[in-house]
């Protein structure tokens, strides 16, 4: 039997089927929701409950707690309804008009830029363009409808090629294959564009931005800040920026040239490379540690920013744990999206 879900504050309606999560028929619906892993590890659509009862179906404990549970809030990924629910969520805007498509496309170019870092471009179609936010991500679909989610590291205005930046996760059903088996011209198939990672409007003129990285976390702000940088061109107005790429070693920081050659053409943006174990070899003289402890270190107070942090697991709870529980964060200026491994290879506790 289906159920109705009505959104607060906006007062949209909308129907979930039997089987259907809320996250699912919401965006069925068009109504776009926050959300990143869609498997109950990150923590992004988390909301509140306002009347109804649901069934909170597969999800970490750890991403939704017991008292966040006795407090009415559900993760609307993993939660299907049992009677008709009010919820309380702020919809996004911007992707709410950006169709989701399933589509072929080709292997074009594999780029080994460190041991266990692959940058790997995908042509569509010919005739075939892929709408998307900067900072969003796609899902390759894989054999028995197993799925993998990878961010789009390319700006949308340079949109010939899509780029991922593939990390080896040794015995990965997907990546092991990338970095042992796969060839240009291969034929891919992906679900996309995905995910709520991307730039929000600047609450006020002096609000500056603090990017944080870890790993191929660089791929989706690389995305962002090639987007920002190109609109500037167009623009007078100017917000402040800051990058912090954490990784273990200097061949880790896969693009750092890169990085260093948007310091020196954009007076606005400062590059910011935190190394956790350097090599001897590396020959390192800058900053080193946890970097999100190196935003700690250099920022007292963060109310005037807005952080947007992407990566492993554990360097975006920290970051959000400390950046609004000991440097005055709001809440709500902190963006993620996390690389959860997929739902299979995930700690979860079925709970109602
Ligand atoms: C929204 C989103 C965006 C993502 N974007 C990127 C991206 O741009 N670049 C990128 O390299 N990855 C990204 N990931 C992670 C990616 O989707 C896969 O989880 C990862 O590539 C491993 O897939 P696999 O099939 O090779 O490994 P699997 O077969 O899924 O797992 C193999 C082994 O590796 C471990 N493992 C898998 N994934 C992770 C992980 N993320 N962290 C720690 N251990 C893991 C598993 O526990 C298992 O032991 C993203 C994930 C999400 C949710
Ligand atoms: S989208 Fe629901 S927990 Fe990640």
């Amino acid at each position: 039997m289906s159920h109705q879900i009505i959104i607060q504050p906006s007062g949209h309606v909308f129907q979930v089927e039997p089987g259907e999560t809320i996250l699912e028929a919401a965006l069925r619906e068009g109504y776009s929701l926050p959300y990143g892993c869609r498997n109950g590890s990150c923590g992004i659509c988390k909301g509140k409950i306002i009347q109804g009862t649901v069934d909170y179906g597969h999800y970490s404990e750890e991403t939704l707690t017991e008292e966040e549970k006795q407090a009415g809030y559900a993760l609307f990924c993993c939660a299907s309804p049992l009677s008709d629910v009010v919820i309380e969520c702020h919809e996004i805007s911007a992707t709410k008009d950006i169709e989701i498509k399933t589509l072929p496309c080709r292997v074009q170019k594999l780029e080994l830029v460190a041991p266990d870092v692959m940058i790997v471009s995908l042509k569509l179609p010919t005739n075939q363009r892929l709408q998307f936010l900067a900072g969003q991500y796609i899902d390759i679909l894989l054999k028995e409808g197993k799925r993998r989610s990878f961010s789009l590291a390319n700006a949308p205005h340079d949109d010939e090629f899509l780029q991922l930046h593939v990390r080896n996760y040794p015995g990965g059903a997907f990546t092991e294959h990338v970095f042992t088996q796969m060839k240009v011209k291969d034929m891919l198939r992906f679900t996309g564009p995905l995910g709520s990672f991307f730039l929000r409007e600047a609450p006020a003129d002096d609000t500056a931005i603090i990017f944080l990285a870890s790993g191929t976390g660089f791929a989706p702000i690389k995305s962002i800040l090639e987007h920002i940088f190109y609109q500037e061109n167009n623009r007078n107005e100017k917000r402040k920026i800051t990058l912090y790429w954490g990784a273990r070693t200097k061949a880790d920081l896969y693009l750092i040239d890169l990085a260093q050659s948007w310091q020196q053409q954009h007076g606005n943006f400062t590059f910011i490379p935190v190394l956790s174990e350097p090599l001897p070899s590396d020959n390192w003289h800058g900053r080193t540690g946890l970097v999100h402890e190196a935003v700690m270190q250099d920022h007292q107070n963060l109310e005037k920013y807005q952080v947007y942090a992407c990566g492993a697991p554990v360097m975006v709870k920290a970051a959000y744990h400390d950046f609004t529980g000991h440097r005055n964060l709001p809440k709500d200026a902190f963006f993620s999206d996390v690389f959860t491994p997929s739902a299979g290879n995930t700690q979860v506790n079925q709970k109602s």
